[in-house]
């Protein structure tokens, strides 16, 4: 939001917090000012409206005590619900927790709902191509299961998941089946993993830009999150890092990073390694796009395959290899971390449906998921190709500047021109496009100038139709917005 298009009457009935009160009740009704966006710092914004910083902090205590606000030591004041109408029978937002009102950060919700927006071509979301799924064989294998193993999908199931599965993935993965916990989509294994080794106030290093969901994970368990840029992808850096903040964890995704596509070299991984045991700083790795290689050979060994000292705690889905609807992901880990965070599962959820586990079982045991994926991958080869022809030819370097990604789902830009993605978005979205903007990758609200175009989940008639659509926002707002002065911001 503009603050400096709010608007004062110095001799006004009505005093000037009063106005600010106002002023930003409104806001937030209109959702100007969403749940979970951070105000300006008292300071910041008496400086920024001229006025002074009493009436500032007496404005967000009025908000605070009206329960629209927030503020938490260290990390500021921040819109908390979202308003309930004035003649709502009982008034909800007053008992939301603190800790609730703390995380409401909508931005992983809204990026799915733009998606399911048939009116959007989105690229928001991290989807496979979903046209590729094996529907027939599916159909036929969830007969099969319900025939054979009716007991084992209507009963009640295994928390640590069901015995085929485990056997398939640790086969898959080089491990022993006691070592894999199956989980109901990897998010709640980030859940399980921040309840398991995350006391508040602990820090986590992650990377830098990285998940949105590992962010808003570990933030609420109260961590304190520290970025390590990952592109660079200095270990001097991350031995700095270790040094000054003993992080209690280190959460990475090595392979085709989300979102930036980044691929860790073998020497990388091991070096790595060799700085989590000498700092004793457990690892997780979150993998789930080992299997989209697009060009060439499969990617290095997995953290979890190299590590001799137990430290690794090896973490995917299915969701981006086959559909994000099956809810099924899984861990690897230690017997013993398997058991704690199976015990902390059994109170989430009990234990993951049992019918998608024995059915993707089968699939895995049959041969047919190594033929889907090499199916999947020459269909996203083929739409990042058509995505990259698109990019180049509506989006001069002037404007966007990309890398073409080796496998993963995502082209990690950056806009010229000073241009932010939030407001692209804006424009974007009324054109009916969609993408995720950057800053939701960043721990520190950095990333305004960079966004993600997931290539994988639109057929590439609709990728054309969007990236013109894209082009044509980002031209129209330059014109209208753009510096006079056109400086190109670099590449990351
Ligand atoms: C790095 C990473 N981890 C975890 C997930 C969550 O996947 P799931 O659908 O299994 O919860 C995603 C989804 O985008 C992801 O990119």
């Amino acid at each position: 939001m503009n603050y400096a298009k709010l608007k004062f009457k110095r001799n006004d009935a009505r005093s000037l917090y009063g106005q600010l009160v106002e002023a930003l009740e409104s806001a937030i009704e209109r959702e100007d000012l969403t749940a979970g966006t951070r105000l300006p710092s008292e300071r910041a914004l008496a400086a920024q409206l001229k006025l002074s910083r009493t009436t500032v902090v007496n404005a967000y205590r009025e908000l605070e005590a009206r329960g629209l606000l927030r503020s938490h030591v260290g990390r500021g004041t921040f819109v908390c619900a979202r308003p309930e109408p004035a003649d709502a029978p009982f008034a909800w937002r007053g008992k939301v927790s603190a800790f609730a009102q703390l995380n409401a950060d909508p931005a992983l919700r809204n990026l799915h709902l733009d998606t399911m927006n048939s009116r959007l071509i989105s690229f928001a979301a991290g989807i496979p191509a979903i046209e590729c799924f094996p529907l027939a064989d599916y159909r036929r294998l969830i007969e099969q299961v319900l025939r054979e193993s009716s007991d084992a999908v209507l009963g009640l199931g295994p928390t640590e998941g069901q015995a085929p599965l485990r056997k398939a993935i640790a086969a898959r993965a080089g491990t022993r089946p006691e070592r894999v916990l199956i989980l109901s989509g990897s998010q709640q294994g980030l859940d399980l993993i921040a309840r398991c080794l995350i006391d508040a106030g602990d820090t986590v290093v992650l990377d830098r830009p990285g998940y949105v969901g590992a962010i808003q994970t570990f933030r609420a368990a109260g961590a304190k999150l520290v970025g390590w840029d990952t592109v660079r992808g200095d270990l001097d850096e991350l031995e700095d890092l270790f040094l000054r903040y003993r992080p209690k964890l280190l959460y990475t995704n090595p392979t085709f990073q989300n979102p930036t596509g980044k691929v860790f070299s073998l020497r990388e991984r091991r070096d790595l390694l060799r700085l989590a045991v000498r700092y004793r700083i457990p690892v997780v790795e979150d993998d789930p796009y080992r299997e989209t290689y697009l060009d060439a050979a499969p990617p290095p060994p997995t953290l979890y395959e190299l590590d001799e000292h137990n430290i690794v705690i090896h973490h995917s889905t299915f969701s981006k290899v086959l559909a994000p609807g099956l809810r099924l992901g899984w861990l690897a880990a230690s017997e013993y971390v398997v058991d704690q965070l199976a015990l902390i599962k059994q109170r989430e959820n009990l234990f993951t449906e049992g019918l998608s586990q024995l059915v993707v079982a089968e699939f895995m045991r049959s041969g047919l998921f190594d033929e889907h994926l090499a199916k999947l991958r020459r269909e996203h080869a083929r739409r990042r190709d058509r995505m990259s022809a698109s990019l180049a030819e509506h989006l001069p370097a002037k404007f966007l500047t990309h890398a073409r990604p080796k496998g993963g789902l995502y082209f990690w830009c950056r806009l010229g021109h000073g241009l932010k993605g939030r407001q692209l978005l804006q424009q974007a979205t009324a054109a009916g496009v969609v993408f995720a903007n950057g800053e939701i990758f960043y721990a520190d609200e950095a990333g305004a100038h960079e966004l993600r175009l997931c290539f994988a989940s639109q057929t590439p008639d609709r990728i054309e139709e969007g990236i013109k659509r894209l082009a044509a926002s980002l031209k129209s707002g330059h014109e209208r917005d753009a510096p006079r002065e056109e400086s190109l911001m670099p590449m990351v």
